[in-house]
């Protein structure tokens, strides 16, 4: 790809920050490109870098511009660097600085918070294609398999956008952190991505799905609370973010539902009411729903941990500075200071669940867990109105946030899905009713057999209604070339 160094940086990223005549950004983003694309082959989607994907592309923010479908090898995906467009007199909203322009550059007594905010989020982003790049192979459709490298190119591009960042306002320490961002690996013992769900394998599809819908949401409230950033970059950048987050979303939760639909239809099918009949649920060859139900408690714990401590200065600090706000912070109605506000933080002590008044300031986390929470229990309305309409009992449900928590005030502590507080010893005996097994997980790993005929679908998972850029159902979305 050396060959591309040169070429006019100015059409081969499709940008809306006049890159090309902003020499020293330009130039740092030239050094850098070699070193993604060499990371894209080695650590994206393994075997399919030849294979031509149905792919839409952003190449700029309106909204004729930033869908355009077309085929496209992934190495040669056009990775943008696209911003929201600046809203005229924007203030700070939050914080300390309330109400006052907000900034163009750094603040420096802000800096080194700044960046740390960039480079967790940037950290996130290729840590997913990595925990993403082997799926592809047990792709259950075509229809699949691209909108998973539609996820992967895109997460791809949100590294860029935070590399752009690193390079434009945070001078020679943004570029270590650029290039450190690019050899931190998931997983890794010597050098693993910055947060736990993060180093988790996503070893099979319905983990692929639950983790768009969970974890993936994770990164949409970060996102929002970091639109809010009275550093009006960031703010703009993940705008624009949020326009492609929501795919992301869009996959998970039908993914996940589809999956539970083809069961249920089995189910009825075959003639089998009970859901915990479980041995004949899979004989049909398609995952039962308890199963499913395990595998969203793991992802979403895991994603309550993404949130940090309920109560926490460091996020109180962002807040005060007005480089993070809160979801939806310029809907809200208060002072935007939060001076003398309270609000209900959970906590587990002595054996016991309470709830306690804490000063809003530093129960900013516990306010963001909150809306995640909400925003996640969506999907599961959607899910249970799928099952209900095939006529089987069974309801799949969020656990108590304090089950199967590792940070916060629930780490160590030992609670069921039905928020019961229980012995350690009970809580173990117990665990592979709430946690998938390994046998849970081998029995889905014999399900991922490869269905690569256009229009064709695994046996566990229902077809989508719509297809993707309205094509039909048998329109071949990835045209393989084995690498
Ligand atoms: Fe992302
Ligand atoms: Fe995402």
């Amino acid at each position: 790809m050396n060959d591309l160094i040169g070429v006019s940086y100015d059409t081969l990223i499709p940008n809306n920050v006049d890159l090309s005549s902003d020499r020293r950004v330009l130039k740092a983003l030239e050094k850098w490109h070699p070193g993604y694309i060499n990371w894209w082959n080695d650590m994206g989607p393994s075997g399919f870098q030849e294979s031509l994907v149905y792919l839409r592309t952003a190449v700029s923010v309106d909204p004729k511009g930033w869908a355009k479908f077309d085929y496209v090898k992934m190495p040669e995906y056009r990775w943008g660097v696209l911003l929201a467009p600046q809203a005229e007199d924007r203030k700070i909203p939050c914080g300390e600085h309330y109400g006052e322009a907000a900034w163009q550059e750094v603040p420096g007594e802000y800096r080194a918070m700044l960046r740390r905010l960039v480079v967790i989020q940037g950290d996130t982003e290729p840590a997913s294609v990595e925990q993403q790049r082997h799926l592809g192979k047990t792709a259950p459709s075509l229809y699949d398999m691209r909108n998973l490298f539609q996820v992967n190119v895109e997460e791809g591009r949100h590294l860029w956008a935070m590399v752009y960042l690193l390079h434009k306002y945070f001078g020679a320490d943004g570029r270590d952190e650029a290039d450190d961002l690019l050899r931190r690996t998931s997983g890794s013992e010597e050098a693993p991505r910055m947060l736990g769900a993060f180093n988790e394998a996503t070893p099979d599809w319905l983990s692929f799905f639950m983790f768009t819908y969970f974890t993936d949401r994770d990164g949409k409230l970060q996102l929002e609370s970091l639109a809010q950033s009275g550093f009006d970059p960031l703010s703009r950048t993940c705008r624009f973010m949020l326009t492609e987050e929501a795919h992301h979303m869009f996959v998970g939760e039908t993914g996940v539902g589809r999956t539970i639909q083809r069961t249920c239809e089995a189910m009825k099918a075959a003639g089998i009411d009970d859901p915990y009949d479980i041995d004949r649920v899979r004989a049909l060859g398609v995952i039962d729903l308890p199963t499913i139900q395990k595998k969203a408690n793991v992802h979403y714990s895991l994603s309550l941990d993404l949130f940090g401590s309920e109560i926490s200065s460091n996020a109180a600090t962002a807040f005060n500075a007005g480089i993070k706000g809160r979801f939806q912070e310029v809907r809200i109605d208060d002072d935007h200071q939060l001076t003398t506000a309270t609000y209900p933080v959970i906590e587990f002590e002595n054996g016991k669940i309470t709830t306690r008044e804490a000063p809003a300031l530093t129960a900013i986390n516990m306010r963001l867990r909150d809306d995640y929470v909400r925003d996640a229990s969506g999907g599961l309305k959607r899910w249970n109105a799928l099952i209900k309409k095939t006529g089987v009992e069974f309801e799949v449900k969020l656990p108590h946030q304090g089950f199967n928590r590792e940070i916060g005030t629930f780490a160590g502590a030992h609670v069921t899905p039905d928020g019961d507080v229980v012995s350690a010893d009970v809580w173990q005996s117990r665990r592979a009713e709430w946690l998938p097994t390994k046998a849970d997980g081998d029995f889905i790993q014999s399900l991922m057999k490869p269905v690569w005929e256009a229009g064709q679908y695994a046996s566990w998972i229902a077809p989508p209604r719509i297809g993707i850029d309205n094509k039909p159902g048998e329109f071949e979305y990835v045209q393989i070339h084995m690498a």
